[in-house]
């Protein structure tokens, strides 16, 4: 009689754990969670068979138990202590989309001692406590997977971990913060304040519960660190970056780059240098022509630099609740397949602190070279070659230099590009230009991403 000859190797009891539905404990039913029980729901049949076993969510911690009621029924069991699902024998995986660092830290931790794996959508808790849940998981072997925690829909962590697996990354450089996307999108499209805008965006479930997180950079921040710690092999290095939100941008500056042919982004950039990798969010001035310019409202776009597939870019949904669903279960899915295969042949989900191969260091701001978009207020039309050449004269490569167009209440601007030039010289420049009687108020400086080769 024939006979699977790997079938016949495999001991009876290991097919049928495998086959085992997976049991799935959530803590947190807010945007994330409700959407997660909804498409676990809808899509059942479909997520089963891609997964080779059944998903079922079994048991949820909610702080509101009513409201949680009102979202899954009596299908699954309730209660308001998020430790218990942590370490509950009935639980095979603890999906934790509450949010924050403290208690999510105990839960993820707990879980993590109880043998449990872990799927998560939390960046802030990864990109400041990651070292200590990744070394967590490697010593229990157990899986701690975050495609969600990373601009949601956009299965960035794969494309890096597995489609790319065979390169050497230069650079990674996105718009990975779907609040400030909308709310510089809103702000330009439809001429509405930065406040209602705002709102907008939280009304939308797009937002952080504190939405200081998006408009200051620090989300966009939590997610670069996970993105350079994939792209790099590198150490989570969140308190490093350099972070700076678009709460000080001003309305003429978008306006000035339009008119000299580019838009501003909030981009996050992690750029391997040969003394260290750049790791830096801030607003920055690219091409208006560039696929990165078009990447408008909520939506998420990355691209990487890699040796050998070259330039590669990813567009999807960057908040939403199902948009971040479609994350969250598709680590379910991995999990589903991976549990009970031997933690060394996992992808490697055990993340990034186990496989740091590369202790590189984050550059200082100050050797950070880029090209930069300079607005000069000067007393009279004329000033525009005394602002250039004040800038050669410091060895600041000048590229373009123009005139504002008039806009009612604003003096004359000059406006410069410039090319490369490291950060720590163009202060010293500017710090001169300030001090000349020609300028009029303080110097703007925004940084240029060409997002070329
Ligand atoms: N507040 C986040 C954002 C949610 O706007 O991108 C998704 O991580």
């Amino acid at each position: 009689m024939y006979r699977d000859p790997v079938e016949s190797l495999e001991p009876l009891h290991h097919r049928q754990a495998a086959i085992r539905t997976l049991r799935v404990g959530m803590i947190g039913i807010g945007t994330v969670g409700s959407g997660t029980f909804r498409v676990l729901a809808r899509n059942r049949a479909d997520i089963a068979a891609r997964a080779g076993r059944s998903i079922e969510l079994v048991m949820v911690a909610a702080r509101n138990l009513e409201r949680a009621a009102g979202i899954v029924g009596d299908s699954v069991a309730l209660t308001a202590d998020a430790m218990h699902v942590a370490t509950h024998p009935d639980v095979d995986v603890v999906v934790e989309v509450a949010g924050g660092t403290g208690p999510a830290r105990d839960w993820v931790l707990a879980a993590i001692a109880h043998g449990k794996h872990v799927v998560t959508a939390n960046k802030a808790l990864l990109a400041v406590h990651g070292a200590e849940i990744f070394a967590a998981a490697r010593e229990k072997g157990v899986i701690v997977a975050y495609e969600g925690a990373v601009a949601v829909s956009i299965p960035i962590i794969k494309a890096l971990r597995e489609g790319l697996a065979a390169n050497r990354i230069e650079w990674v450089a996105g718009i990975i913060n779907g609040t400030t996307n909308f709310i510089l999108s809103k702000m330009r499209d439809e001429g509405l304040d930065f406040a209602a805008a705002l709102a907008q965006a939280q009304a939308l479930g797009y937002a952080e519960a504190d939405p200081s997180f998006d408009i200051e950079g620090i989300d966009a921040a939590h997610k670069l660190t996970l993105l350079a710690a994939n792209a790099f092999g590198m150490p989570l290095r969140f308190a490093d970056a350099q972070v700076e939100g678009i709460t000080a941008l001003q309305g003429v500056d978008v306006a000035c780059a339009e008119q000299l042919g580019y838009r501003i982004k909030l981009l996050g950039v992690a750029r391997r240098q040969a003394a260290g990798v750049e790791l830096r969010v801030q607003p920055v001035l690219v091409p208006a022509a560039h696929l990165m310019a078009q990447v408008n409202g909520s939506m998420n776009a990355v691209m990487v630099k890699s040796d050998a597939a070259g330039l590669t870019m990813y567009y999807g949904a960057g908040a939403g609740s199902e948009q971040t669903a479609s994350a969250v279960i598709a680590d379910l899915v991995d999990v589903a397949r991976l549990d009970g295969v031997h933690a060394a042949q996992h992808v490697p989900h055990l993340g990034v602190h186990a496989h740091a191969t590369n202790a590189l260091a984050v550059l200082p701001r100050a050797a950070v070279h880029t090209s930069h978009y300079l607005r000069v207020p000067v007393h009279a039309l004329d000033q525009i070659q005394t602002i250039a050449a004040s800038l050669a004269e410091r060895k600041v490569p000048v590229h373009q230099v123009a005139l504002a167009a008039e806009r009612p209440g604003v003096g004359p601007q000059v406006l410069v590009l410039t090319g490369p030039v490291e950060q720590g010289a163009l202060d010293l420049a500017v710090h001169a230009l300030q001090a000349r009687a020609e300028v009029a108020g303080p110097v703007t400086t925004l940084r240029v991403e060409s997002l070329e080769g």
